[in-house]
């Protein structure tokens, strides 16, 4: 057997890891901010679920799915994506009892079976919010503000960045629209590859994000969604758009973003990076008022959005280069061959730990040299001890980076002031 990963699914190492981890607080620390509280909802659902809520028809279903039964013949399905299972929670565990709105966040592997390329995996981590209980447009405004300052406290600029607005409607507006859209393309029935051509009589909606640089010509100027409002939905966009020059968020209205999941009423949006390349979204989402009662839940409006996590980690590692090796307080090096140094050390390193300063020894052998280098690239202080050091119950400890040097007592030397900086 070939020791490899599996196409799409790729390891996080330590060195990347340490990235992630900062990435991963930042995303709790403003869900918190906007009071968004955490669920975790498992990676393996019913895969009627997603057939379901996301759309029988569409790619993430009908071809990206990773469908199994289980040993009873249960279809189930890694999520591919997770506001099915957050509305599927919010619905069996009663979530709208315990306050008329109800604001959770996720952060957790989702898989699709994707051609893999630069920004896009078979399992990829997506973090994103759910807003259920509320039509209000302002809250359409709070999550893509909330996207957009997650986005700024990494320290991706936002002059980088469009965000691309638009509104589909709701279902009323829907027939009315799909109906003006295929008759134009079947206008251009010519200028579309063979995928879209079958899907002007099955869903012309998704010509509109088709890739291929034909069908973009003819998106380019096909009937806008956005002018087959009725009225309640053209006022509510009209709002979120107020909302957003009230918050100085820029946008950018793209009538051709229609988004890839059935499931979208009214708001869609995307923020996206042309430094991703064709994988271009950096995150995206919208409002969905029936995937509640679509579910089986009562009529429920709500928004959210969800980023990929790969794509946020390719952006700041190319601002910022990858980071150097995790800092660790004190690196301890055991030196001759009297029998007690080791206890001691393993001892003192306990102690260390133990106090809360991050401690290792060295377990490789080298010579005291070697060990002083490598302890320099890892550590904030080494301690080097021998039998001297036991004999007379003191060590030095060695500020690595300014080579200043303190005797401290070994006894106490975890507690002990005076750790030379
Ligand atoms: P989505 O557009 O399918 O929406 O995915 C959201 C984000 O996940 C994308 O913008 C992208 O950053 C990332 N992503 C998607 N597929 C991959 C992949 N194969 N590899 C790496 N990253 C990927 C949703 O999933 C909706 N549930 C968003 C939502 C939440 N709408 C309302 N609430």
């Amino acid at each position: 057997m070939r020791a490899e990963s599996v196409r799409g699914m790729r390891d996080v190492l330590p060195d990347e890891s340490q990235l992630w981890r900062r990435l991963e607080r930042e995303i709790h620390r403003t869900c918190g901010l906007y009071a968004y509280r955490e669920i975790r909802p498992p990676l393996v659902e019913l895969a009627e679920l997603f057939a379901r809520g996301v759309g029988e028809g569409t790619d993430i279903v009908h071809k990206e799915m990773y469908v199994f039964p289980d040993r009873k013949g249960l279809q189930l399905a890694l999520r591919p994506e997770a506001t099915a299972s957050v509305v599927r929670a919010y619905i069996e565990h009663g979530l709208h009892s315990r306050g008329d709105l109800a604001k959770l966040y996720y952060l957790g592997p989702m898989f699709r079976y994707e051609k893999p390329q630069r920004g896009r995996q078979r399992q990829f981590h997506q973090y994103g919010v759910e807003a259920l209980g509320s039509l209000d447009p302002a809250l359409d405004a709070e999550v893509i503000d909330l996207a957009a300052e997650l986005v700024s406290s990494l320290g991706l600029s936002r002059e980088r960045l469009t965000m691309r607005l638009n509104s589909i409607g709701c279902s009323a507006d829907r027939p009315v629209y799909r109906a003006a859209l295929a008759a134009y393309l079947r206008e251009h029935l010519e200028d579309l590859c063979t995928d879209c051509r079958r899907r002007v009589g099955e869903n012309p909606m998704r010509v509109l994000d088709c890739k291929r640089p034909g069908c973009r010509e003819v998106a380019a100027t096909a009937p806008h969604s956005a002018h087959h409002l009725c009225k309640d939905c053209a006022q509510h966009y009209g709002e979120v758009k107020a909302y957003l020059d009230t918050l100085g968020l820029a946008f950018h209205e793209d009538y051709t973003l229609v988004r890839g999941l059935d499931y979208y009423t009214r708001t869609v949006f995307e923020l996206c990076s042309a430094e991703l390349g064709a994988q271009d979204a950096l995150l995206g989402g919208g409002r969905y008022d029936d995937l509640v009662e679509l579910l089986g839940g009562s009529s429920t409006p709500a928004v959210g959005f969800a980023g990929g996590l790969e794509r946020l980690v390719l952006l700041v590692k190319e601002r910022e280069g990858t980071e150097s090796e995790e800092e660790l307080d004190v690196c301890l090096l055991p030196v001759g061959d009297d029998p007690r140094v080791r206890g001691a050390t393993v001892k003192i390193l306990r102690e260390l730990r133990s106090s809360g300063r991050s401690a290792d020894m060295e377990y490789m052998d080298r010579s005291l040299r070697k060990a002083m280098q490598v302890a320099a690239r890892r550590a904030q202080w080494a301690v080097v001890l021998g039998s001297t050091e036991l004999d007379q119950g003191q060590a030095t400890v060695r500020h690595l980076a300014s080579g200043r040097e303190s005797r401290l007592p070994l006894e106490s030397l975890a507690s002990a002031e005076g750790w030379p900086r």
